[in-house]
């Protein structure tokens, strides 16, 4: 336990420093003079025991990372920055029991639609320690749960919402992820919901954020369906350090539809490729994400994530610029998270989120 604090800052935790967790602790060392970086968890050995600041390509901050878990656990701090690859929810029910709030890009994006005995779980967690958790992040987060809200106030009402990301993963540079996890360059017919942990992890995310949106419009839906349809490759394509082959998965369709009485009211729908070879049949929005609101009145908006729109960014700048925004979500979150009744805050129960820093320029 720390005496000596400094009761004007808030005092977090980074829970892992991949891409979106240094964007978070790059941003709190840059800009935010009002967050106090207390501990970090990392996974590698080889971060082990480095200072944070070092870990993310800044000067030492005196702060060293650890792999040990207890230790994390025992420090006293407001939030923790939850950005594993994987996650685990003892280690969360954990963090919030300890009394500090979890704040995550991962997962628990609704915890009230969860399977039941973990949303017990994490509430009591949530009670026992006073602390609030909250998931956000681009998509699933602010395009899938946010965005809807302040444009659906523009409504008289509403028949449908619909949410489409069309993303070519070819760029991306993770192919443990693409190929690993997401199976591309896999047999499409080892594509399907419940195929692997992770994609049922991955299908059931996106099934929470239509429950979410439901929730905080008064859909009423009776259940949340989720499919997946896979589509083979026409050729070979090398992607990175991996070759996905003719015949092998390089389309994945996934649709989660809200439904009440049979009529889909909400649906998420991504359209992913490796590849770049875009199935025929499929719908064809504009690269990114496009919302869309069929109701009294009807409209629609188009989301594209990009490093820059006027000076010349790179490929890899570019592909950050959504882990930036990712990052960001969360982090502008945590004094509103913080701030928060004990138990589960989404962004239909949080105040807007905005950017902490904006331009920048404060009042002398
Ligand atoms: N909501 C959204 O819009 C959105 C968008 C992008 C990503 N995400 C999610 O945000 C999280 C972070 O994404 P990222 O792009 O930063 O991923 P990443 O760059 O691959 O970073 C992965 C993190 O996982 C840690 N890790 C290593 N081994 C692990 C293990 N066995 N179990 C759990 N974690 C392990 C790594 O720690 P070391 O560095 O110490 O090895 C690293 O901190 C992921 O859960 C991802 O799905 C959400």
């Amino acid at each position: 336990m720390t005496t000596d604090r400094d009761p004007t800052r808030l005092r977090v935790i980074p829970w892992g420093t991949g891409t979106v967790g240094a964007e978070m602790v790059t941003t709190i060392i840059d800009h935010r003079p009002d967050i106090e970086i207390v501990g970090a968890r990392v996974y590698s050995d080889s971060k082990n025991g480095v200072d944070v600041g070092t870990l993310v390509g800044r000067e030492p901050i005196g702060v060293t990372a650890t792999t040990d878990v207890d230790k994390i656990v025992a420090l006293d701090a407001d939030c923790v920055l939850y950005t594993p690859r994987n996650t685990n929810l003892d280690e969360v029910c954990a963090l919030l029991a300890s009394g500090k709030n979890v704040a995550t890009t991962a997962f628990l994006f609704h915890p009230r639609r969860i399977d039941p005995a973990d949303r017990d779980r994490v509430l009591e967690a949530c009670q026992a320690g006073g602390t609030t958790v909250h998931g956000s992040g681009l998509n699933p987060g602010n395009l899938s749960g946010a965005l809807p809200l302040p444009l659906s106030g523009m409504c008289r009402t509403i028949d449908k919402i619909t949410l489409q990301e069309r993303a070519d993963w070819s760029v991306y540079e993770s192919t443990s992820i693409t190929f690993d996890n997401m199976r591309f360059g896999q047999p499409v017919e080892d594509i399907s919901t419940e195929a692997s942990e992770f994609l049922a992890f991955n299908s059931g995310i996106f099934t929470e954020q239509v429950w979410l949106l439901a929730d905080a419009l008064n859909a009423d839906i009776d259940e949340v369906t989720a499919t997946v349809e896979a589509v083979p490759a026409r050729e070979d394509h090398q992607i990175f350090d991996r070759v996905l082959r003719a015949g092998t998965t390089a389309g994945q369709r996934w649709t989660s539809s809200g439904r009440r009485n049979g009529e889909v009211l909400v649906e998420i729908e991504t359209l992913w490729t490796v590849g770049g070879e875009y199935p025929g049949h499929w719908p064809k929005p504009q690269d990114g994400w496009t919302l869309t609101i069929e109701g009294e009145p009807s409209m629609r908006t188009h989301f594209f994530c990009l490093a820059s729109f006027t000076r010349a960014a790179s490929m890899e700048e570019h592909v950050r610029s959504a882990s930036v925004a990712t990052g960001m979500q969360v982090l502008n979150a945590v004094p509103a998270i913080c701030a928060a009744p004990a138990g589960f805050a989404t962004a239909a129960t949080l105040p807007l989120i905005r950017s902490h820093v904006g331009f920048g320029n404060t009042k002398a």
